[in-house]
């Protein structure tokens, strides 16, 4: 069995992962060693009741140097100082990451595979041992829209995104609780009384929320009743880095010969766990939408495709219904007035499963 140790286990994205793990019995194949950056001397978290011992340093070069694997979701600080080290000092194990900072390198892969698992195992032959998690809007675009990447039948793509507070983490999830929580009190005890202006709770709330800024330390402005368009740093050339990784992880990870092109606003909005996307598609080719949902249905088991119907679009293509799950709905599917090759949909997926967790253990379970 390998030994495998894993970093940043205690985070969102790496309690998704082992529970995740759990659930699919993936502990029987390895001989997990579990790290800390913080809690020296705490205990291994249970898995199946079974107790691992005590934490481990995730400074140790030693204990880290005996590794088979390594998985981490401990983030892009502790990445750009440990991974480099480990390497300068000789360790060939597989490094496996949910952060951002390894993606562009030209010796790591980035890995989704169900979409491309042929340029894994490739990478895995060529001796790469470098294994990074897309960003989160990626995965979930390319979960949804494999079967049109496969046959290679876009031109471009422009997305809008609609960005859970999850992405940006835990801390942003609890300030928007607290955000919800404080309008409260201020329409609270009157909705029930018939008289009341629904204009003037509006005001109230607006007043409330643009004049509380200790509720916005993490979002810097308020999300409740409201969102942001702007998700990360501003790139030289007018993108967000959110919306920059789009175009870049892609063509990188499908290892494209022509670049397919995409592009679009990132926006925050006050759903806890689930991103949603909306596209305007620009295919190479006019396809009747029936042969567009085949390819789209067919490419892997988790996508389904919604009929462009009310009830089904209310209840299935939402973040409501997907949180917690690893169902990829798109839906909306639709060919815009504008022309026979203009394709719009609408697509949802948790954050933290097909957004994060999910494409790093099935990287872990083919390194096994
Ligand atoms: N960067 C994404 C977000 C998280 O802010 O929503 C992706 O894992």
């Amino acid at each position: 069995k390998k030994k495998v140790g894993f970093v940043g286990w205690r985070g969102m994205v790496g309690s998704v992962l082992l529970k995740r793990m759990e659930k699919e019995n993936d502990f029987n194949n390895i001989i997990p060693i579990f790290f800390t950056t913080s809690q020296l001397g705490g205990l291994s978290p249970l898995i199946n009741n079974i107790s691992f011992g005590k934490l481990k340093n995730a400074y140790d070069f030693a204990i880290l140097m005996s590794l088979d694997i390594l998985v981490t979701c401990q983030g892009g600080d502790y990445t750009n100082v440990v991974y480099y080290k480990l390497r300068t000092m000789g360790w060939k194990g597989y490094w496996i990451d949910a952060a951002s900072s390894l993606r562009m390198n030209k010796d790591a892969l980035i890995v989704l595979d169900p979409v491309n698992r042929l340029l894994i195992d490739d990478s895995i032959s060529c001796g790469i041992k470098t294994f990074v998690g897309s960003n989160c809007t990626v995965s979930l675009m390319l979960m949804a829209l494999g079967g049109l990447f496969k046959y290679k039948l876009i031109d471009w793509i422009s997305v809008t995104t609609y960005q859970a507070a999850s992405g940006a983490g835990a801390s942003y999830m609890k300030e928007l609780l607290m955000q919800m929580n404080s309008i409260v009190p201020i329409f609270g005890n009157i909705l029930h009384n018939q008289n009341i202006s629904i204009l003037d709770i509006e005001k109230k709330i607006t007043n409330f929320l643009n004049n509380s800024e200790m509720l916005s330390k993490n979002f810097k402005v308020p999300l409740i009743n409201s969102l942001i368009p702007w998700i990360d740093i501003k790139m030289k050339n007018e993108q967000t880095r959110e919306e920059w990784k789009a175009e870049s992880e892609v063509n990188k990870m499908l290892s494209t010969n022509k670049k397919i092109l995409i592009d679009g606003n990132c926006v925050r909005i006050s759903t806890l766990r689930c991103h949603s996307l909306s596209f305007t598609i620009k295919l190479n080719k006019d396809i009747n939408i029936r042969e567009i949902n085949q390819i789209l249905s067919d490419h892997n088991k988790w996508v389904t495709i919604i009929p462009n119907n009310e009830i089904s679009t209310i209840n299935h293509l939402t973040p409501l219904a997907v949180s917690g799950t690893l169902k990829i709905p798109i839906g909306r599917i639709r060919k815009l007035s504008i022309g026979k090759k203009y394709l719009s949909a609408f697509v949802v997926g948790d954050q933290l499963l097909w957004g994060a967790s999910e494409p790093i253990r099935r990287m872990l379970q083919i390194l096994l």
